[in-house]
């Protein structure tokens, strides 16, 4: 049994044959129950409104969950007693009628923990059908992105959750918060002080946090457009790296004292506006160009896509934070689709020396940097200076890594997925990997302001390149203060 211990819950999928249940939360589920991290009374209960037998569906899952799973993962005895612990049943979810047979379905007191991979819009019903049948006093509820598209219709979902659920037993997902590297950077900077004294306006000059991927909108076209990359990425992923960044010790390694000073930090934030809205935020929409090395369509070229939509791909934005650790310290966030590498990282810049005593011309090499990468090759790297070595090279600078790159550090322990560190966490009942109601809404706060103030401009995306790092004006942005995206190639 692992070292870890887990109660046993009963496991309820609402959206179970959605896409983010078959690709994601089935695979991390059987990767828990593969690690010995699921209780042996823990049960699966599949919920969707799709008809048909049971079988036929439950199939389609362990099908999915092949395609999905590495082979080398798929063992036959842990395959075998994952599928005997599922169960699938049709569920209208917003009919009260089918609550009534799953509440007969749930065995004894074990607690419910029901994940809701559906839109938004019918969380509130969700909720009040299971309270309906007896059910809500003992259930956890899992709120998936996104909640809401602004501050009010956040509140909406928020609200009608709460008419039923206690925040402390409301776990909303960002899966970002379960990756490996974003736990360690808690570490990292918590329980070393080496770092910590260093982590304010006197040694760091900027932080810049990157999320670039390279893949399109594809299929899913529809949802995106009304979306865009603000809401669907910054607004929650970077503002949340953002936060980790930023925060204050926290006095206790538990949910509310983390999730207090990440409050704080949103905020901190300066509103961007006025002359900010050109100086300081740049939206881009990619247009055909190539993808490892094939041409590859606009975003106005998809399948389904409006020509004329204006809806954002790509944001690089300079966020201020107002309070006395960061005061002039930019952080640069920047996401886009269709980049030319996937690849998450932060790097935080740290100042030069104060006095500069070596060659002129090596001059830019200099300052130490602190690299974070959460995708790929998982690893935190610090950049320092050193002598290049030989007797010609006179006192030629080097700036090389100290480097501790995860799956080299321990080559034997697999990193799991976001979602298997976070679905393992609400089965324990531990809220500190999950977003806070407040947070939600000072984060949306935030990017409501910007959002309406582009509107208000009339303000069109510039376009840039598929397989490029997006619209010129996005390096203007940074050159601007004098620096560069750090290793764009
Ligand atoms: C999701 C967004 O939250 O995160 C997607 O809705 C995005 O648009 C995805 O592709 C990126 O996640 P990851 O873990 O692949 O970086």
């Amino acid at each position: 049994m692992a070292a870890i211990s887990v109660e046993p819950c009963t496991f309820a999928l609402f959206g179970a044959l959605g896409d983010l249940a078959l690709r994601k939360l089935f695979p991390a589920l059987y990767q828990l129950d593969r690690a010995n991290l699921l209780h042996p009374d823990t049960r699966l209960l599949a919920l969707a409104r799709e008809v048909g037998s049971a079988q036929e569906h439950l199939d389609s899952i362990e099908a999915h969950l092949r395609r999905h799973v590495p082979e080398a993962d798929i063992e036959p005895a842990a395959l075998g007693r994952f599928l005997a612990r599922l169960n699938y049943q049709h569920l209208d979810f917003l009919q009260p009628e089918g609550y009534q047979a799953l509440a007969e379905q749930l065995p004894g007191e074990l607690p419910l923990i029901a994940y809701f991979a559906t839109a938004a819009a019918v969380y509130g019903a969700i909720c009040e059908n299971l309270d309906k049948v007896g059910l809500a006093a003992r259930t956890r509820v899992v709120l998936e992105k996104p909640i809401g598209h602004d501050l009010e219709s956040s509140r909406r979902v928020n609200d009608a959750v709460a008419r039923f659920f206690p925040e402390s037993r409301v776990y909303r997902i960002d899966h970002y918060l379960g990756k490996e590297t974003v736990q360690n950077l808690i570490a990292l900077r918590f329980a070393n002080s080496l770092f910590e004294t260093q982590w304010n306006q006197n040694s760091i000059s900027h932080v810049e946090i990157t999320v670039a991927e390279k893949v399109g909108i594809e299929g899913r076209w529809g949802y995106f457009d009304k979306a865009g990359q603000l809401r669907d990425m910054i607004q929650n992923h970077l503002l949340q790296l953002l936060c980790l960044i930023a925060m204050d010790p926290p006095s206790e390694l538990s949910a509310d004292a983390i999730r207090d000073e990440k409050v704080k930090v949103l905020k901190a934030l300066a509103p961007i506006t006025g002359d900010g809205l050109s100086t300081s935020v740049v939206r881009g929409q990619y247009i055909a160009g190539y993808s490892e090395g094939k041409p590859v369509p606009g975003y106005l070229e998809e399948d389904n896509a409006n020509a004329q939509s204006d809806t954002e791909t790509f944001v690089a934005l300079r966020a201020d934070i107002r309070n006395w650790r960061w005061s002039g310290v930019p952080f640069y966030l920047r996401t886009g689709k269709r980049m030319p590498q996937k690849l998450s990282q932060i790097v935080i810049h740290f100042k030069e020396t104060p006095h500069y005593i070596f060659a002129p011309e090596q001059r830019l090499q200099i300052g130490n940097k602190l690299i974070i990468r959460l995708q790929p090759d998982e690893g935190i790297s610090l950049r320092v200076m050193t002598k290049e070595q030989g007797l010609d090279k006179g006192m030629q600078l080097r700036s090389g890594p100290l480097q501790l790159n995860f799956s080299d550090a321990w080559r034997s322990a697999r990193i799991p997925d976001a979602y298997e560190r976070l679905l393992l966490e609400v089965m324990r009942g531990n809220q500190n990997l999950f977003v806070r109601k407040d947070e939600i809404e000072y984060a949306w706060k935030w990017c409501d302001q910007l959002i309406a103030g582009w509107r208000n401009a009339g303000d069109a995306p510039k376009p840039y390149a598929a397989g490029s790092w997006g619209p010129m004006s996005s390096i203007a942005l940074i050159t601007r203060d004098g620096r560069a995206w750090y290793g764009d190639i």
